[in-house]
């Protein structure tokens, strides 16, 4: 079976920190990973590096079993990211927008509208099609910058905190839509500070302390190892560092 993605010795060297440190992991194709960790454990500089935005110093990264440093755009015909900045270009419309990272991917135009008509309406996302990216509300250039991660109908999704500022009634359309790609054979990688995403959606979690890979498993060998706590008290147990007391002026 093709890997969807195959991480060996992968290091991120900024100055003298180590924001990813040596992480080695193998994916097969179909899998939903959920990669946690705490503010600053380098799971954004992963993804930044699997998804070619960001050079690893060292280590090598393959993506259903392409080398992504020798052959990137192979790689990223066949990838969907968001990315944690979106990277949005503000100053066109939405729909400008996906017509113009749908024709990167090779899309004819009346097929990108048609696409975009229809992710717009499960997303409810309705802005007046003039409207630029730039009055977007947060939670609206979430929902575009996803509408883009999916246009070309990626065989690996890439997801940088997906929910993050999405309301309640989209995030179930969100999580609804990653579950039947799934069913789909689509591979998925998420980042989420929402545990409860993560036990609801991915069969399979990744645990990044200070680069290092801290914890893996499936959700129930994780919970196993949980014994019958919360993946929450799981979780603060693993990467540690819960702080208790006051502040000293309240
Ligand atoms: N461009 C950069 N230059 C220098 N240091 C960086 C850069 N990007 C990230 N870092 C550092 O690398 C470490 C990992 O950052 P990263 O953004 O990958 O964390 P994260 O797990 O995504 O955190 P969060 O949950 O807050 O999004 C942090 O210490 C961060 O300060
Ligand atoms: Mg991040």
């Amino acid at each position: 079976m093709t890997l969807a993605l195959e991480l060996v010795h992968l290091t991120k060297q900024f100055g003298e920190k180590a924001a990813v440190d040596d992480l080695s992991l193998s994916l097969e194709a179909g899998t939903f990973l959920g990669l946690l960790g705490r503010n600053g454990a380098g799971k954004s500089t992963t993804l930044k590096m699997v998804t070619g935005l960001l050079k690893p110093t060292s280590g090598s990264i393959r993506v259903l079993g392409l080398e992504l440093d020798a052959d990137p755009i192979a790689v990223k015909r066949q990838i969907g990211v968001m990315p944690e900045d979106m990277a949005l270009l503000e100053y066109l419309s939405g729909p400008q927008y996906l017509r113009f990272v749908g024709r990167m991917y090779g899309l004819d135009e009346v097929t990108i509208d048609a696409r975009r008509e229809e992710l717009f309406g499960k997303l409810d996302l309705s802005p007046a099609l003039g409207t630029l990216v730039a009055e977007y509300s947060f939670g609206m250039k979430k929902k575009i910058a996803l509408c883009a991660a999916l246009i070309h109908g990626p065989r690996i999704l890439f997801l940088d905190e997906p929910f993050e500022g999405i309301d309640a009634v989209t995030s179930r359309t969100i999580k609804d839509i990653l579950l039947t790609l799934q069913q789909r054979g689509v591979t998925l990688i998420l980042t989420t500070h929402i545990l409860d995403v993560v036990e609801r959606l991915c069969p399979l979690i990744a645990i990044l302390d200070e680069g290092r890979l801290k914890g893996y498993g499936t959700l129930d060998e994780i919970r196993g190892r949980a014994n019958g706590e919360s993946l929450e008290s799981l979780f603060v147990e693993l990467v540690g560092g819960a702080q208790t007391g006051e502040l000293s002026w309240l």
